[in-house]
């Protein structure tokens, strides 16, 4: 075990409030693509025509055909040894909270998955559900009502007049998500902030930590105190105050620093 990883871990063992935000590096060891990596998705896409209310306002079956691929590449892919990782520590220590800047739903499906695991010792899967900052592609929402279904919806994107329409005000759906120059909720925001203010551990994995306000998480995590603890493969901004940055890829790592040992399967033990 390298000294980053054993620092790690014995910060993890020590501390009483974790907050954790991850980023699409979570998620790149099941194949989902990341956003700034040498394939990321906005090296060859523009953001501003894909993923800004502008953008659906002008050519809503593009932006739909965007996120019908996205969808259909996340429903091919299963939560890794990483997701599966902090879906346990969040189920089994008594004060984690989970963020996510992800809009894959992978989280949830680790969070279930590891609850159905710990059945028996009455885990209940909700204290493993993120807060997902920047919303989630598994739901829409109402382009003018702002109503929320509970799912996602069949999308035909033949022609506009073939997208998913709002029940009650007969406008366009959405996915979910947060686009560029849109504002965050504020309750879920607000509550990632209140865990940040008080936790004694701020563990990072998988961001480039660039995209505000989510990059504040740990800038304040460590203003009030915390140790921050950062798992990545390459040096981002947090290196600036990091108390220990863990240089490999996530579900290699992860487990190790959380203190789980995990069999191929995706169950684990601890170790
Ligand atoms: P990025 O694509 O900017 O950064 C991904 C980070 O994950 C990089 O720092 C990689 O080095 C790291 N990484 C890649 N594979 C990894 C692995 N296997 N293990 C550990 N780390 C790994 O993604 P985010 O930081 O999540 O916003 O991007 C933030 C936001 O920008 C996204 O939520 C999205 C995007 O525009 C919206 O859509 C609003």
């Amino acid at each position: 075990m390298n000294a980053a990883v054993e620092r790690a871990r014995d910060l993890v063992g020590r501390a009483e409030r974790i907050v954790v935000l991850t980023g699409a590096g979570v998620s790149a060891e099941s194949g989902v693509p990341t956003f700034r990596g040498t394939d990321g998705l906005w090296k060859s896409r523009r953001p501003e025509q894909l993923a800004t209310p502008e953008a659906f306002a002008r050519d809503p079956r593009t932006v739909w055909e965007w996120y019908a691929w996205r969808r259909s590449v996340i429903g091919a892919c299963l939560p890794n040894p990483a997701h599966l990782a902090l879906a346990r520590l969040a189920l089994t220590h008594d004060h984690v909270t989970l963020v996510t800047q992800n809009v894959d739903g992978l989280h949830h499906r680790a969070a279930d998955e590891v609850a159905d695991d710990l059945a028996d010792a009455g885990a209940d899967a909700a204290r493993a559900h993120p807060l997902e900052v920047h919303g989630a592609m598994h739901r829409d929402r109402c382009s003018g009502c702002g109503w929320r279904s509970p799912g996602r919806t069949d999308v035909d994107t033949t022609s506009v007049d073939t997208l998913p329409r709002c029940e009650s005000c007969g406008e366009l759906l959405r996915p979910d998500v947060v686009w560029f120059g849109e504002a965050l909720d504020m309750e879920v925001l607000g509550a990632a902030l209140e865990a940040a203010r008080h936790a004694d551990l701020c563990l990072v994995v998988g961001t480039s930590a660039v995209v505000y306000p989510a990059a504040s998480i740990p800038e304040l995590a460590h203003r009030s105190g915390a140790a921050v603890v950062e798992v990545n493969l390459e040096e981002t901004p947090l290196a600036r105050y990091a108390t220990t940055s863990v240089r490999g890829a996530a579900g290699l790592t992860l487990p190790t620093v959380l203190g789980l040992a995990l069999t191929p399967c995706g169950t684990s033990t601890h170790g």
